[in-house]
């Protein structure tokens, strides 16, 4: 799988994900020789450049953040397809000089016409750039030649919005041409899920009801909101993460085998799961969500959220939140889907714990069983990548004393081969036009359809609990699983 003759065009190249992420992947694809000699890359934005403050500004990224050793012959190669436009979005003369810079390229570098526009902008541009790029003729493509449109998320901030932005890019570019980046989807572990559960057949047999107690689906962070204020404000931890990769998450976890791998019928698979999603009877006592304060982490102090730079000092938007969902399925029924995201928590991690019902009988007697835990299988998707299995086992000596083990498969004691950034793989999967890691508008709207009624409960319930930075969250996350008599696992 080797990306043909393209030009990928960079909106928002002076954003911290392009300068942290994409630029990065895009050299990691070059370097691994994943990209057409001839590849073209257009970065556009305000500042006032030349082609060569931006290669700067690329090849700064590169060292800084690329997966792969810097080798100067990969970025010469590269850099000599690098051009950039300058201006304001809104301005017709900006997209007709891009224009004549991808044509010129197609001269220069053989790029074939075929065009990735990248939109890694703040939402609220989408449609100015979308709209310019049929005026200008750029989003129609001439014969064999393709042209495609890369959104980042979020996909609006609710499901009325994300149906206005979908109208706007709808209008413009045909289904096929829209590839949402939900980046989880581009993790080898999120995409080992499907492996694990469809390639073998030693877990699908216990993947329901009849065995799983219930699931927790976790994603931790011990960052803060860093200097991302003005995204994040207003945004808030469930809009931010869950209503996407948390609910792509419970979707790979929850959904039926597809009849085949190919994009239709996995999404119309993670369609279905998600449709029957339900929601607690009573959001109060089902969800819960927090605010960091100040607090400990990693040895020294931390700010609390509402004194970060930029963050209104009556913000009541959460850092954490936490839900119960229910999958109403014939596999499902019954079992709760907890779901947890926050930021400035104990650690960074990212998982899914399948925990299993406790055994039917127990023949050791109590004295001799050590609180025996539940089974759990947990997948874990970062940063220490892998699968652990959790079952008692006796312990060695004259009692008949068990204990919890577990068996543990991890990615890098069983595989030479590096894995790939989320965003190289996504990348190289645009420009292929390979769509099953994209989620399609129908999945983005579900998801809102899930996060609607919690987001407007909590809007009327004034503000999130407070939580002490580097702690697991408020009192009333772990509540939620006390409640059901159950806790959140300590990764
Ligand atoms: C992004 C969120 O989608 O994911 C960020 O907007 C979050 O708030 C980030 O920090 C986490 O990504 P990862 O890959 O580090 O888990």
């Amino acid at each position: 799988r080797v990306a043909g003759p393209s030009v990928l065009v960079l909106f928002g190249v002076t954003g911290d994900l392009a300068r942290k992420k994409l630029l990065p992947a895009i050299y990691d694809l070059a370097n691994r020789g994943l990209l057409p000699p001839g590849f073209g890359l257009v970065g556009v934005a305000r500042r006032d450049w030349q082609d060569e403050d931006f290669a700067r500004l690329a090849h700064d990224a590169v060292r800084e953040h690329a997966r792969t050793p810097f080798r100067e012959d990969v970025w010469r190669q590269l850099s000599e397809g690098v051009r950039y436009v300058q201006g304001e979005l809104h301005d017709d003369a900006v997209f007709d000089q891009l224009a004549r810079t991808v044509r010129e390229l197609d001269t220069q570098r053989g790029t074939g016409g075929n065009y990735a526009f990248y939109l890694s902008l703040p939402p609220k541009l989408f449609p100015t750039v979308v709209t310019q790029l049929k005026r200008s003729g750029l989003a129609d493509s001439d014969g064999d030649a393709w042209r495609r449109v890369i959104i980042e998320k979020p996909f609006g901030h609710d499901l009325q919005s994300a149906q206005e932005l979908n109208a706007v890019v709808d209008d413009v570019f045909p289904p096929s041409a829209v590839f949402r980046i939900d980046h989880y989807l581009g993790k080898e572990t999120v995409q080992n899920i499907m492996a694990l559960r469809f390639a073998n057949t030693l877990f699908e047999p216990l993947w329901n009801r009849n065995y799983v107690d219930h699931v927790q689906i976790t994603m931790a962070e011990d960052i803060g909101v860093g200097g991302r204020a003005g995204y994040y404000d207003g945004i808030g931890a469930a809009r931010d993460v869950i209503q996407n990769h948390l609910l792509q998450l419970l979707a790979l976890v929850a959904m039926e085998e597809p009849v085949s791998f190919t994009a239709d019928a996995i999404r119309a698979e993670k369609e279905k799961a998600l449709s029957a999603v339900t929601l607690p009877s009573d959001l109060a006592t089902g969800t819960a969500r927090g605010q960091y304060a100040g607090g400990w982490q990693g040895g020294a102090r931390v700010s609390g959220y509402l004194e970060e730079d930029g963050i209104p000092s009556d913000s009541i938007t959460e850092t954490y939140a936490a839900m119960r969902l229910g999958v109403n399925t014939r596999r499902w029924a019954g079992v709760p889907f907890y779901l947890r995201t926050g930021k400035r928590l104990g650690r960074r991690v990212t998982e899914v714990a399948l925990v299993f019902q406790r055994a039917p009988h127990q023949v050791f007697s109590q004295t001799d069983v050590e609180d025996l835990g539940q089974n759990a299988l947990v997948l874990r998707i970062q940063p220490d990548e892998g699968v652990t299995l959790r079952f008692g086992s006796k312990v060695p000596g004259a009692a008949m004393e068990v204990r919890d083990v577990t068996m543990d498969f991890a990615y890098g004691q069983s595989f030479t081969e590096s894995s790939p950034e989320a965003y190289e793989r996504l990348i190289l999967d645009v420009l292929i036009g390979d769509p099953p890691l994209f989620p399609r508008q129908q999945e983005v709207e579900l998801s809102w359809k899930i996060l609607d009624p919690i987001e407007e409960f909590w809007a009327k319930n004034g503000r999130p609990e407070a939580y002490s930075a580097g702690t697991w969250g408020p009192s009333s996350g772990h509540e939620l699983l006390g409640r059901d008599g159950r806790q959140w696992r300590r990764p």
